[in-house]
C-alpha cells in the first residue's frame, strides 16, 4: 500500500464483462512488461481512503497521508478554486491586491498577539497581525481606494471548531463608501462564489436585522436561520401570574422568554431533565417546559397558573396540541444564551432544517462598546477604529453604552462569515473613542500615533470588511470544522502534531535575541 512504482507495458481493453464503470481506468488494463519500485512505503498508520476512521491526532500527525485522501484533495481543490474566484471577482471590480507586513506593530482586535522578538533591537518585539486593519486604513489614506487581500491573520485565542491560531481572511477596504455599498458588493461576491463553486443561486439582497432585533428574536448575534424557532417574550403577562419564579424575575427587571417546538408530542421525563441540565450550563436557574396535550397542558408549573394564564401563554406562543413550550426566566443575557442554545439543539435533534440550504443575512447597528468587567473598562465590540453612528455621537458624554456602531456582520447558517464597519476617518473623533476605551492621549500616541497622524493628511471616509476565508470554504465544502479545509492546521491546543511546533529553541538562539527564560520554563 502506498508504495510508488513505475510500470511500462501495453494498454489493452478489458473484456466487456470486466468493465468497471465505477473506476476511471475501469475500461483498460496494462499488461506490465517492466516494473520498478521507486519508493517502498512503510505500513501506513491510516487508510488513504475516504472511509478512513483514524483518530484526529493520527490524521494531523500524518497529514501528508491524510491529505492524500480523495475527500481532502477535493477540499484543497475547492479552496484553490474559491481563492481564484475571489481574485477574479475583485479584479473585475477594479480592486487591487496589496500585501501588508507580517512583522508589524501590535493591532488590537480583541485577541492576544503572537510576538516576534527582534534580534537587532533587543527587548523590542514585532507582533504578527491579528488582521491588516491599520494597514488597509492607511492604504485608503494613500489613495488605493479599492483594496483587497487574501491574507493570513494570527490570533492567540481559545480555539474551537471554527477558530485557528492562524487563519485566512479575504480582507477588503474601500474609500468614499457607506454601509450600503460595502454590503452590496459583498453580496455580489457571495452570489458569484456560490454560483461558481456550488452552482447555487443565492437570493440578493440578503435580509438585514439590527443587533437588538436579532438578539431579542434569536438570543444570539449569529443565529442559524435555516429554521425559525423564534423567541417570544412573555415578561409582561407571565410576570403577573402566581408562579413565584416568574413574578420575582419580572419584578427584578429580568425577562421571561421562551420558544415553542411544534408538533413533536410529549417529551419523556429524561428528555426534559437533560435539556434542563444543559441550559443550566448557560447560567439559567432552570427550564420550564409546558407540554400541550389533548387533555390540556402538562407542566410542573400548571398548578400555579389560572385558566386565563394558560390561555395567555399558549396564545403568545401560538401553541397547539403536540407542541412544547420551553421558558427561561432570568437576566436578559442568560435568557438569550440559554434559549439560543436550545434553538440550535432542538433544531438539530429534531432535524428541523434542510442541511443543504444556505441562509445568509446581515446584522447591523451593533453597540459600539461593551463593558469588560475583568478590565473594568469599555472595550470595542468590533474594533476601536469603527465609526459610531453620527446621530449617536452626542451619547459619548452621557450614555456610551447606548452608542450604535456603523458595523455589520454577515452570518450564514449560524456562523459569522464576515465582519466589518465604516471607520472613523477624523483624528479628533478617533482620539475621543480611544479615550472612551480608557486609552489616553499618551498611550494612543504610542500605540497608534501613526494612524492618528495619517488621518490628519486628507484621509477619505472609508470602510471595509473581512471574510473568514476558512469558514467560507468550510461551508462550501459542507464540512463541520475549518481543519478539514486547511492543509496544515493546528490542534485545539495550538500544536502542529506533524512538525511538533511550538518547540524549544537553542540557548544560542535565545542569547542572540537577548531573551532569558524563567527557571520554571527552562
Ligand atoms: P473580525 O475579527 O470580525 O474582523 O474577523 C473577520 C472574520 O474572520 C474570521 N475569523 C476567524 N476565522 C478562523 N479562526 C479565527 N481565529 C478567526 N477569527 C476571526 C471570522 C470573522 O468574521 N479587521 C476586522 C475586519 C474589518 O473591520 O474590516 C476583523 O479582523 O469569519
Amino acid at each position: 500500500m502506498e508504495t510508488v512504482i513505475a510500470i511500462q507495458g501495453e494498454v489493452i481493453a478489458r473484456p466487456v464483462s470486466m468493465i468497471n464503470h465505477d473506476l476511471n481506468t475501469g475500461e483498460i488494463e496494462i499488461m506490465v512488461q517492466d516494473l520498478q519500485v521507486l519508493n517502498e512505503s512503510r505500513p501506513v498508520p491510516l487508510t488513504v481512503k475516504d472511509t478512513c476512521d483514524a483518530m484526529d491526532e493520527t490524521r494531523l500527525k500524518y497529514r501528508y497521508l491524510d491529505l492524500r485522501r480523495p475527500s481532502m484533495q477535493k477540499n484543497m481543490l475547492l479552496r484553490h478554486r474559491t481563492a481564484q474566484c475571489v481574485r477574479q471577482f475583485f479584479t473585475d471590480q477594479q480592486f487591487v491586491e496589496i500585501e501588508t507586513p507580517f512583522l508589524m506593530k501590535s493591532t488590537p482586535e480583541g485577541a492576544r498577539d503572537y510576538l516576534v522578538p527582534s534580534r537587532i533591537h533587543k527587548g523590542k518585539f514585532y507582533a504578527l497581525p491579528q488582521s491588516p486593519q491599520l494597514y488597509k486604513q492607511i492604504l485608503m489614506v494613500a489613495g488605493y481606494d479599492r483594496y483587497f487581500q487574501i491574507v493570513k491573520c494570527f490570533r492567540d485565542e481559545d480555539l474551537r471548531a471554527d477558530r485557528q491560531p492562524e487563519f485566512t481572511q479575504i480582507d477588503v477596504e474601500m474609500s468614499f463608501v457607506e454601509e450600503d455599498e460595502v454590503i452590496h458588493i459583498m453580496e455580489q461576491l457571495m452570489a458569484y462564489i456560490f454560483k461558481e463553486i456550488r452552482d447555487i443561486s443565492l437570493e440578493t439582497p440578503f435580509p438585514r436585522f439590527t443587533y437588538s432585533e436579532i438578539m431579542t428574536k434569536y438570543g444570539s448575534d449569529r443565529p442559524d436561520l435555516r429554521f425559525d424557532l423564534q423567541i417570544t417574550d412573555i415578561t409582561d403577562s407571565a410576570g403577573k401570574t402566581d408562579f413565584r419564579v416568574f413574578k420575582e424575575t419580572a419584578a427584578d427587571g429580568g425577562k421571561i422568554r421562551g420558544i415553542c417546538l411544534k408538533g413533536q408530542g410529549r417529551l419523556s421525563r429524561k428528555q426534559v431533565d437533560t435539556l434542563t441540565d444543559q441550559v443550566k450550563d448557560f447560567g439559567a436557574r432552570g427550564l420550564v417546559v409546558i407540554q400541550v396535550t389533548e387533555e390540556g397542558i402538562c407542566s410542573p408549573i400548571a398548578k400555579f397558573l389560572s385558566e386565563s394564564d394558560i390561555q395567555d401563554i399558549t396564545q403568545a406562543f401560538n401553541a397547539g396540541i403536540h407542541d412544547n413550550i420551553f421558558i427561561v426566566a432570568d437576566q436578559e443575557n442568560v435568557c438569550c444564551d440559554a434559549l439560543s442554545f436550545l434553538r440550535h439543539y432542538l433544531a438539530k435533534h429534531y432535524q428541523l432544517y434542510d442541511a443543504d440550504r444556505f441562509v445568509p443575512f446581515w446584522v447591523t447597528d451593533f453597540p459600539l462598546l461593551e463593558w469588560d468587567p475583568d478590565e473594568d473598562r469599555y472595550v470595542a465590540m468590533h474594533h476601536p477604529f469603527t465609526s459610531p453612528k453620527p446621530e449617536d455621537v452626542p451619547l459619548m458624554d452621557t450614555h456610551p453604552d447606548k452608542i450604535r456602531a456603523r458595523s455589520y456582520d454577515l452570518v450564514v447558517n449560524g456562523s459569522e462569515i464576515a465582519g466589518g464597519s465604516i471607520r472613523i476617518h477624523q483624528s479628533g473623533l478617533q482620539s475621543r473613542v480611544l479615550e472612551l476605551l480608557g486609552i489616553d492621549a499618551d498611550k494612543a500616541k504610542r500605540k497608534f500615533g501613526f494612524l492618528i497622524e495619517a488621518l490628519d493628511y486628507g484621509a477619505p471616509p472609508h470602510g471595509g470588511i473581512a471574510f473568514g476565508f476558512d469558514r467560507l470554504v468550510m461551508m462550501l465544502a459542507n464540512e463541520e470544522s475549518i481543519r478539514e479545509v486547511i492543509a496544515f492546521p493546528k490542534t485545539t491546543s495550538a500544536i502542529s502534531l506533524m512538525d511538533g511546533c511550538p518547540s524549544e529553541v537553542s540557548s544560542h538562539q535565545l542569547k542572540e535575541l537577548g531573551i532569558k527564560l524563567n527557571d520554571n520554563n527552562q
